[in-house]
């Protein structure tokens, strides 16, 4: 795999002996985040409740890049720390994107059915706390790391029937300001990334007027492709943000600019 920068060097090695870590991987924004990493060199492990995972390991293999799929779901903390366990075998996690993510039924809040909400926040809050909570243990042992968290505009500003979506990511954003603030004395850097609309299946499962509302918001006047939030995800992990910690960084076609 032979990814190359800005200036035209080969990115392939440059993350050679390290391991990455990607949750919900087998789909989307995490798939697309996992080949950008396995083209850099790291070895990825994909951690997600879909075992479509192994498909994404598949073609990182056939590119000829290192990658594992564990079965994992961010909810339930036996299964995140094995998921750490294998990331960190011989020393190596480098790298956490917690991207595991779920949207909810819209809707309005008095009609709501709490187990929507608890569903939404296990996933998208307390299932990246946990990922964070276990990657940083790892990383503390050499001090130094860095983790992304997948928050969203819809994490910095509201919309109309997001609840419980708008909360958690809100919640994300936040908690990557205040590790961030911790965890950067202790060389290890926190940030998020808030995307816009992603042309994923998240996305694709809503109905084609809803679909055109979205694009219609965004000033840049399309869905971001997938990889050109990976991207961002990768710029956040390497030394170039080597003084990006506790950031909330917008992807978002300018969605929020206005
Ligand atoms: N698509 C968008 O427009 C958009 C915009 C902003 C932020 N995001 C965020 O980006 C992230 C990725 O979203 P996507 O659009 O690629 O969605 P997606 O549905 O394509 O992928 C989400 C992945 O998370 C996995 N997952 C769900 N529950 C899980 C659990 N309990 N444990 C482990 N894995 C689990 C799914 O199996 C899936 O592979 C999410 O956090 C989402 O909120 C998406």
């Amino acid at each position: 795999m032979d990814t190359k920068n800005k200036e035209g060097a080969p990115k392939t090695a440059a993350m050679k002996g390290k391991s990455v870590v990607v949750t919900g991987a087998a789909s989307g924004l995490g798939r697309a985040t996992a080949l950008l990493f396995a083209g850099r060199g790291a070895r990825v492990v994909i951690g997600d409740v879909d075992a479509r995972g192994k498909d994404v390991v598949q073609e990182i293999a056939e590119a000829g890049g290192v990658g594992e799929f564990v079965e994992t779901d961010v909810t339930d903390e036996e299964s995140v720390a094995h998921l750490m366990d294998i990331g960190d075998r011989d020393d190596t996690l480098d790298v956490l994107v917690a991207n595991a993510g779920v949207s909810e039924a819209k809707g309005l809040l008095h009609e709501m059915d709490m187990k929507d909400w608890d569903r939404v926040l296990g996933i998208d809050l307390r299932g990246t706390v946990l990922c964070d909570k276990y990657a940083l243990g790892k990383m503390m042992k050499r001090g130094h790391g860095s983790v992304i968290n997948v928050s969203s505009i819809l994490g910095v500003v509201g919309q109309a029937n997001s609840t419980a979506y708008s909360a958690a990511k809100a919640a994300v954003a936040n908690l990557s300001r205040s590790l961030g603030a911790t965890y950067g004395p202790l060389g290890i850097r926190v940030n998020a990334v808030a995307p816009g609309y992603i042309n994923t299946p998240l996305l694709a499962s809503l109905p084609e007027d809803v679909r055109s509302v979205m694009v219609s918001r965004e000033p840049i006047g399309r869905l971001a492709q997938p990889d050109e939030i990976a991207a961002v995800i990768g710029f956040l992990a390497s030394d170039d943000a080597s003084y990006v910690t506790g950031s909330v960084l917008m992807a978002d076609g300018g969605y929020t600019a206005v």
